[in-house]
Formats: C-alpha cells, structure tokens, sequence
C-alpha cells in the first residue's frame, strides 16, 4: 500500500500540459500528500520514494469530462456513483461533471451535496455536479441558481430537454452575469423534433425512421447566442452537431460573447450509417442523432479550430432491457465514458489532424476554463490528477469490459489507438493497467 505521505516519482514520461502550453520528453513528476512536488522538496530522503516507470508513456493533467449521466438519485440500475466512478477512472478522468436529469431532478442544494460528498467518500474521481436550470425540469420557473452553485454546482442544465422558454433562457443567462459557472443549453427545437429517432437525411428515408433536420438544433442555438448578445450571460451549448449551430459559435465568438460549446467523440467518430449498419439496433440512437459525413467532418474542423473548446462524451447508460425495446421506443444515449479517449486519440490524433498540445486542451484546459475551475497545471503545489497513456495500444472496445452499468454503444467492435493506462486522482492511483482501484468509502 502506498501511504497517501509517499513520494511517488514518476519518470520518463512525455509531459504534456495543455494548461502551461508545455510537451516535454523524458521528464518526471513528483506527488506527495495529493500534490505536485517540486524535487527540492523531496530530496531529504525522509519518506519512501515509490519509482513508476512510465517511459513511452504520456502524461496528462486533469482529463475532464464535463457532460455525462451518473443517474443517481433515482435511476441507480442504468448506473450509480460508484459504477460512474468507476468507468471515469477507467477511461483515463478525473472530474466528470453529472448533469441534473436525475429523478428526482438535481434542482435542490442538498442534491448537489449528496452527489459531491458521495464522490469524494468513493474517491474515484472528482464528481461535480451540474445543477438544473428549471425547477424539477419542467421549463416553468427557475430553479434556485445561486444556491445551487453556493453548494457547489459547476453549471446548470436542464439537458435532455431544451428550456423552451426564450423569456426563461433570457433569465437564466441574466443571472449567469454574476454567477460563476455557465448555462449548458440541450438546443432542439422540440416541434420539429417530436416523433423523430434519428437525423433527417438520405439514411432516414432509406430506412423509413422518422428524422429530424439538423435545424432544430441550430435555430435554438441562434437564439440563445442572441439573447448571449442582449444579457451578457455565460452560455455553453451541448454536443453540439449542426453547421447552423457552427456558424452561430463563429458569430458569438466575432462578437465578443461568452459563448462555448462541446462536440461528443460520437459525432466525431461516426456517421448516421451507423444506424443502417447497426440494422436498426438502438445503440445507435442518441440525442442529438448521428449525422452525415459532411457535418461529421465540419465538426472535426470545429474542434482543430478551436471554435469549439471542450470534448464531452455525453455518457449515457442505459439498461439492455431498455435498449432492447424497438427503435421507436428505445431511450436516447451511448455509454461513453470508456471509449472516449480512445476515440477522440484515434479520430484527431492518429489522423494527424491535431497536436498533443491541442489536443488534449480539449479534454483538460477547454472544460476548465468553461466551468470556471482555475486549475493551474501541472505546477507546483498543484492537486496531483493526472492520467498515464499509452498513445499506441490498440484495442477493440468490447462493453462486457465496461465498469460502467450501460452497455450501450454502437463503437463496440471498433479498434482504436490509444488509451489511459493509469489515473491518478488526489494522488492515489484510481486505475492500474485498465484494473479500477478499490473505492473507498464503501
Ligand atoms: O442521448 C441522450 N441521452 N441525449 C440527451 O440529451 C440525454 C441523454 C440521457 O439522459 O439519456
């Protein structure tokens, strides 16, 4: 057992710190007492050095994934905190931030306190919390924003759903002005997208499923980046998948606005073929759909760019028995916090589209500064969450594998480069060699 006051020394690692714009070969780190040290502080000799060898490695700080579902309270047999923690640590995170769709909704402060303290009791991962926009999610009066985040909400969300209302959207980014966290907006005009399963193309038709243009989500885009303009509020779009939701980002961003917005390894890595070749199987069902090529491509570009600062799986569990049901009937989701690494590394890395540096900006730096978090880097004195990579091994995902409860998605089969061999989270190890460390607390 290493005891947490331990030096662990970790060489011979590829450093890349997007935080500090940093990439260095054959470097090393110390951790002592949950932090970052500097090697004068360890030099004395008066504690037990514990020497991890991670040549041919990458080290990263802080991988965090700032949209996923844990389900609790209330839906605890598509996932808990502890089975969400789980498949963070596995996939390589350290905070992920659940979003407020729980039932009974995360719209009150004690619910953003149970879900942080249960967190930190099972010490996988640092677990944030998204609080709801509306009370009870009902896009009728706005939920307590202030105390919300006053318990520790990193951002508020009513995701799932869009908050219909452009007289509560305009609120809710007018109080944004003095909060310190974002609105994450699940834009979807909802009288285009009733009925709908899937993206309205040429594979919707062929498949006789009922599609939804790209423009429902991008006319609600339009409209919150305005009412952005008119209060001054912080607006964060979610997994954002339209081009019209593109070119209202490249607005908001000319115009000076806080705006930003996150792109799903999903809609990255697959197109709505996959629903074709999944032969009508509803792992391929997601909210927002799959889409074609030429948006799938458009979106890549946004996340080189930059326009689109943030990476989010969007992890979604549900039950087999749910996803058993038809295509019709089946619930929205992909289980993703375990494929999302190896996606993206696959998709933007391996492709020669992006750098390191970059690279993992989106994954780190890009979620942080969207939430607010003021993480410094791999500094000094800074909390020792970090992830090992293997930036080569190549797997094929196989859900069975999962620690996630949900074993729901259309990459399973799929071979991909790259993946987190161990995370560290407050300086403990949380995952060795793809193997979950006992949680505590339990
Ligand atoms: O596919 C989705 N599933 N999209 C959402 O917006 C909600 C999520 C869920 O809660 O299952």
């Amino acid at each position: 057992m290493t005891n947490r006051d331990d030096v662990i020394r970790i060489r011979g690692a590829r450093i890349i710190d997007p935080f500090r714009g940093i990439d260095v070969k054959d470097d090393e780190l110390h951790v002592a007492g949950g932090r970052i040290v500097s090697r004068d502080d360890v030099r004395d000799g008066s504690r037990p050095v514990r020497v991890v060898d991670a040549h041919g490695l990458w080290l990263v700080p802080r991988l965090t994934d700032m949209h996923v579902h844990l389900r609790s309270p209330g839906q605890e047999w598509k996932e808990d905190l502890v089975s969400g923690s789980q498949a963070a640590a596995a996939g390589g995170f350290t905070i992920v931030a659940p979003m407020g769709n729980t039932d009974p909704p995360v719209d009150i402060p004690s619910l953003v306190e149970w879900q942080r303290h249960r967190g930190d009791a099972i010490g996988l991962v640092r677990i944030f919390p998204i609080g709801t926009i509306t009370h009870g999610l009902q896009g009728e009066r706005l939920a307590d924003l202030y105390t919300l985040e006053q318990a520790g909400a990193v951002g508020f969300s009513d995701d799932g759903r869009v908050v219909a209302s452009a007289r509560l959207m305009r609120a809710a980014l007018s109080y944004s002005v003095s909060l310190r966290h974002p609105i994450i907006e699940h834009a979807e005009d909802r009288a285009l997208a009733e009925g709908t399963v899937m993206h309205e193309g040429d594979v919707s038709q062929r498949l006789g499923l009922p599609g939804v243009p790209e423009q429902a989500e991008a006319l609600i885009a339009w409209r919150d980046v305005e009412l952005a303009g008119l209060t001054g509020g912080r607006l964060h779009l979610a997994h954002v998948s339209s081009l019209g939701t593109l070119a209202a980002l490249a607005y908001a961003k000319r115009s000076g606005l806080t705006v930003s917005a996150e792109v799903t390894p999903h809609h990255l890595y697959l197109t709505d073929e996959a629903v074709e070749a999944w032969d009508y199987n509803p792992v391929t069902k997601v909210n927002p759909p799959l889409r074609p090529q030429s948006i799938r491509q458009a979106l890549i570009e946004a996340v080189v760019s930059g326009l689109v600062p943030v990476i989010a799986s969007d992890h979604a569990p549900h039950h087999a028995d749910e996803k058993a049901q038809p295509y019709s009937a089946a619930p929205y989701g992909i289980s993703g916090l375990e494929t999302s690494l190896g996606t993206v590394l696959t998709v933007l890395l391996h492709s020669g589209r992006m750098n390191p540096v970059d690279l993992f900006a989106r994954l780190s730096k890009g979620p942080d500064q969207v939430m607010g978090l003021n993480y410094p880097g791999l500094l000094t004195g800074a909390e020792a969450d970090l992830t090992l990579i293997d930036p080569n091994a190549r797997w094929t995902v196989d859900p069975a594998r999962f620690y996630s409860k949900g074993h729901n998605t259309p990459m399973a089969g799929e071979q991909l480069t790259g993946r987190a061999v161990a995370t560290m989270c407050r300086g403990r190890w949380t995952m060795r060699d793809g193997e979950v460390l006992e949680a505590d607390g339990e």
